[in-house]
């Protein structure tokens, strides 16, 4: 069976958050659980590295730290984790330069001069985040998988970006089903450097403040239509593309189906979690993404 790795789903069957809860500053975020999606119960023998128990142990120490804001968790890497990483860096890298939105590029060549991303280690959070902040404010916070959208998004409010920090099993450097620390460096970071695309992320997590489950569902499927699985002028805007090369195979080399942004088509679309999208949404340049916003919140406020 073929899987092909995703971040975010709207369609999580927890929700843990009361509906109506609303942080009113960065720190309260610090003051709910973070439950997150338990894929290793869920796959069970499936899951990559079940039957390695040193694995394991180590994903589920660093799924356990504490998540907290404005305190990096460090985590050690060992050689197979870093040799997973090399792997998928060079060739993430090579399929980056051929079908990458340029922003995406520029910014994570900058990422390699400052010498805060390398095929050599994988990266920490602390340097991550000393350029983040410089460069749009937004900062990485440790979770142990994939949140609930709410609290995800609420995240984004307050220019948090809930990130994990586990890397995959060695046995299958290409595939993940869940996310890890490949998709949320290769992926996120270039783009969440970007201050247009930044503030568009933001925009969606402020509207989340507080909203009914129905408006968290509508920004979730903006959020997954545009920030992971979007296009940008027929280059690949999306983190849950540019994190996978299979994805960005399929998408680079025009399989995929890509339609022009249209806000109706996407709130009434399914998330597809085990395959690829059966189509890409191209809002065409990031300048778009006010528009694009200035709609959805319409549409929200009807
Ligand atoms: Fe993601």
């Amino acid at each position: 069976m073929q899987f092909i790795f995703r971040k975010f789903s709207v369609s999580l069957a927890f929700k843990e958050l009361p509906t109506h809860y609303k942080p009113s500053n960065i720190y309260d975020l610090n003051t709910f659980p973070k439950h997150y999606e338990d894929f290793i119960s869920k796959l069970g023998s499936e899951y990559p590295g079940y039957n390695d128990p040193t694995y394991m142990n180590w994903v589920k120490k660093v799924r356990n730290a504490p998540s907290i804001i404005g305190k990096v968790n460090k985590v050690e890497y060992n050689s197979d984790h870093i040799q997973t990483w090399s792997t998928l860096y060079s060739k993430l890298r090579k399929l980056h330069y051929k079908f990458a939105c340029e922003e995406h590029t520029e910014n994570l060549k900058e990422l390699e001069d400052y010498d805060i991303i390398s095929a050599n280690e994988v990266p920490n959070f602390a340097k991550i985040n000393k350029y983040l902040k410089q460069k749009s404010g937004f900062q990485m916070v440790n979770v142990g998988g994939m949140v609930e959208p709410r609290i995800f998004l609420y995240g984004l409010a307050f220019k948090v970006f809930y990130s994990t920090q586990y890397i995959r099993h060695k046995s299958v450097p290409f595939y993940s089903p869940e996310p890890d620390i490949v998709h949320e460096i290769m992926g996120h970071v270039p783009m969440l450097a970007n201050k247009e695309f930044a503030r568009f992320s933001q925009e969606i997590g402020r509207k989340a403040l507080g909203a009914s489950d129905d408006v968290i569902d509508v920004l979730g499927k903006v959020y997954f239509f545009t920030v992971e699985f979007g296009i940008l002028s027929d280059k690949v805007l999306g983190a849950g593309i540019l994190g996978s090369c299979k994805e960005l195979e399929h998408v680079g080399t025009g399989k995929g189906k890509i339609e022009e942004w249209n806000l109706g088509k996407v709130v009434k679309q399914d998330l597809t979690l085990s395959d690829y999208q059966p189509q890409y949404v191209d809002v065409g340049s990031l300048s778009n993404l006010k528009d694009i916003f200035a709609e959805v919140n319409d549409y929200l406020n009807l």
